[in-house]
């Protein structure tokens, strides 16, 4: 074996057990790693160190769901620095784990068995994506996460193998999932970029710098936002079927997307007040012309004497008129959904550099950020998916 590939393989004593593509050159053409049956799937859970208990949360009940927002709060994803650490809200975890078709099963934590405290959690949501040419019924993984006075005792990899086991009984044998992280391997890595909406505040707890030669004052006002082009109202319920059918077609053109269904779009993309923010514009007809939507992750700032959060808004789903054929119509829409953002209170607007938001990103001076996201594939190869091919986005 090269060294190369020798060090490779060492290096992921679990990720190089599990059913996925090693290296780029594993990947020739599109298919399914292994192929196995609902009966080949053992019965029994994976065994948990002496002293921890698995526990399936009840994300609809209180005590439940504080206690995984307390572990995710503490324990989540962090900057390098460990200075800004994700919060997201319980109202948050509460929608996001429970799309149509989901199931208490695979929300799924750790307990330590003498006091019952949560400490690690893994989940997964059911959805249908579209991957080159073939359509996918797959899960995706979110919210790993195991308490950091737990971290270097292999228990990742026994929550990843134990969801797996979960998924895979009920027929389901492929996953996607996002991380910071780079492991085995990537179908896509995205930057993140951020657009500031309270510079004053992001400066002053480190989010961001004040530019060499530049003023507080006209660093505020390069940042101000003042013309709005659509008449933006909130999503409704009676936009539910006109929303699925334009933000289908739009996404559609992208090599690596989600598919939607009516019952999705209404649960993932109607308003909820502080969780998701979704708009449309509409022609003289009353038809739906532009959708846009925007999610509250919050992050908590470590050790600062003034500010306990960032408010954050990470944009999630949007389809422009013309599809993005017409530039400048998609720019509109962005424009307009900063000025709802800014309206809502938040301190910045978070993107990833996929899809078509290269044509609005340095128009409406987005930067560039320090941190990539990786997509993964779990038991499928997937040729490499560009950026702007790219049309998931995950919470
Ligand atoms: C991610 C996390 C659960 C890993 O736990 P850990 O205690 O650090 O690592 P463990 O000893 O249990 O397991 C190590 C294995 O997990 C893998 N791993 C680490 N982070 C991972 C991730 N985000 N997704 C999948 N696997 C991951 C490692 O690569 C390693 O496998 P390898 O030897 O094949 O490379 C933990 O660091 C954590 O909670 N971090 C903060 C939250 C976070 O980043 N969550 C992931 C969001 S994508």
């Amino acid at each position: 074996m090269q060294s190369k590939e020798k060090k490779e393989k060492e290096a992921h004593k679990f990720w190089n057990t599990q059913p996925v593509p090693q290296n780029e050159s594993d990947v020739q053409e599109d298919g399914v790693i292994e192929h196995k049956e609902v009966s080949d799937i053992k019965q029994e859970p994976y065994k948990l160190p002496s002293d921890f208990e698995w526990y399936l949360v009840d994300i609809n009940n209180e005590k439940d769901r504080t206690d995984v927002y307390t572990l995710l709060s503490q324990n989540y994803v962090e900057d390098s620095d460990a200075v800004f650490r994700f919060d997201y809200s319980p109202e948050f975890l509460q929608w996001a784990l429970q799309p149509p078709g989901w199931k208490q099963d695979w929300h799924l934590g750790v307990r330590v068995a003498s006091n019952k405290k949560i400490v690690a959690f893994i989940s997964g949501i059911p959805a249908n994506l579209s991957v080159h040419e073939s359509k996918l019924h797959l899960v995706e993984i979110n919210f790993l996460c195991v308490h950091k006075k737990l971290r270097s005792k292999r228990l990742a990899p026994v929550l990843i193998k134990e969801i797996t086991r979960r998924v895979n009984l009920t027929g389901i044998f492929q996953a996607v999932y996002t991380a910071g992280v780079n492991l085995p391997t990537p179908i896509s890595i995205c930057r993140y970029f951020h657009r500031p909406l309270n510079p004053k505040k992001l400066c002053e707890v480190g989010f961001s710098q004040l530019p060499h030669n530049t003023t507080m004052a006209s660093h505020i006002k390069k940042y101000k936002l003042d013309v709005s082009f659509l008449n933006l109202q909130p999503m409704q319920e009676g936009d539910v079927s006109q929303v699925t059918a334009l933000l289908n077609e739009f996404l559609s053109q992208f090599e690596f997307h989600q598919v939607f269904s009516e019952e999705e779009v209404r649960h993932m993309m109607l308003p909820i007040k502080d969780v998701v923010f979704s708009y449309v514009a509409k022609d003289e007809n009353d038809n739906v012309t532009d959708f846009t939507a925007f999610y509250s992750l919050p992050s908590s700032i470590a050790r600062n004497p003034k500010h306990t959060h960032i408010h954050a808004a990470y944009l999630f789903y949007y389809a422009p008129k013309g599809l993005g054929k017409d530039q400048t119509r998609s720019r509109h829409l962005m424009n307009d959904t900063l000025i709802l953002a800014k309206q809502a209170n938040f301190d910045v607007v978070n993107c990833l550099g996929l899809s078509h938001n290269q044509q609005f990103l340095d128009e409406l001076k987005f930067g560039k950020g320090d941190g990539y996201l990786h997509y993964y594939l779990y038991n499928y190869r997937c040729k490499t998916i560009q950026p702007e091919q790219m049309g998931l986005v995950m919470l």
